[in-house]
């Protein structure tokens, strides 16, 4: 794979987002090498438990590659969003503990992985936010759906119109994360977290999961919505100068059209 680095060690996966230069955000090809590596993992027995975390040490994620979004025709922007969407469905639903080690910017698509993921350990330089607002966008990877179920639809209003990040120590406040912890021991945490559940049956660990998801509304509306939300920006002059002003390292001038 380009993109990921993939490990195994007493049946827990560490699946590695390696684009350090461009602070791991997510392009369309790291998202495809994800769902080929849940694919193996869902078949390979050896495996217990995943944990995905980012290269370096100042980033997760930082975002969904916005050099990508900015070419995207509205009916790509909406297929994108939603061929996502079933991604991180398939990691929300996976039968086995996912754990996102957040080391750093967890932003818009980080973000959006991240709370995909059945928990989240911060380490103390962690930064979450979906500012795609700043792009003249919504969020297109579940951000509008979990975002609220996580922190409350009220923080999470707060949070994507305004843009602003949390640290960790907020993070945990929010219940956004489960633990914060020094950055040298975040992989150590998740491991630990993992390795409890490893012990015990499998069967009952995934039936724990799956009861658990159940008991969010499960119907697809609201991430139709939102795919259709993301796309209608990406038609906006808004978008257009959002991005590139992004890119040029300048701030955005938009005009609500
Ligand atoms: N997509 C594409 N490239 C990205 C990116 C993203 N989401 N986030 C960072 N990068 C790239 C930068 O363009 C830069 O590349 P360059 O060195 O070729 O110019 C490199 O990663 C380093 O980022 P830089 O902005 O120089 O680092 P910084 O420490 O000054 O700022 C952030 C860090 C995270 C605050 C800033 O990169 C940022 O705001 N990123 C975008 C976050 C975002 O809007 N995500 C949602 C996308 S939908």
């Amino acid at each position: 794979m380009n993109n990921l680095l993939l490990s195994t060690e007493n049946h827990i996966a560490t699946i590695t987002i390696n684009r350090p230069k461009k602070l791991n955000a997510l392009n369309f090809e790291t998202l495809m090498e994800l769902k080929q590596a849940f694919e193996q993992m869902s078949a390979d027995d050896e495996v217990r438990g995943v944990i995905i975390t980012g290269a370096g040490d100042k980033s997760f994620v930082a975002g969904a590659d916005i050099s990508e979004l900015a070419g995207l025709s509205v009916e790509q922007s909406r297929a994108k969003s939603q061929e996502i969407h079933e991604l991180f469905f398939t990691i929300e639903n996976f039968h086995k503990p996912v754990i996102a080690a957040v080391n750093g910017f967890a932003l818009g698509g980080g973000c959006e992985l991240a709370m995909a993921c059945h928990m989240r350990v911060a380490s103390e330089n962690a930064k979450f936010g979906q500012p795609e607002v700043n792009l003249g966008i919504i969020p297109g990877y579940g951000g509008t759906q979990r975002l609220p179920k996580l922190v409350g639809k009220g923080k999470a209003i707060e949070l994507m119109i305004t843009g602003d990040m949390v640290d960790a120590e907020e993070a945990l406040d929010l219940g956004l994360v489960n633990h914060v912890v020094a950055r040298v021991d975040l992989m150590e945490k998740c491991k630990e977290i993992l390795a409890k559940a490893a012990q015990k049956g499998p069967i009952a660990v995934a039936n724990t999961i799956k009861a658990t998801n159940a008991c969010h509304d499960h119907t697809k509306k609201g991430y139709e919505l939102e795919a259709q939300l993301f796309s209608a920006c990406t038609h906006t002059e808004d978008f257009k100068e959002g991005t590139q002003a992004f890119l040029e390292k300048r701030p955005a001038k938009f005009k609500g059209r």
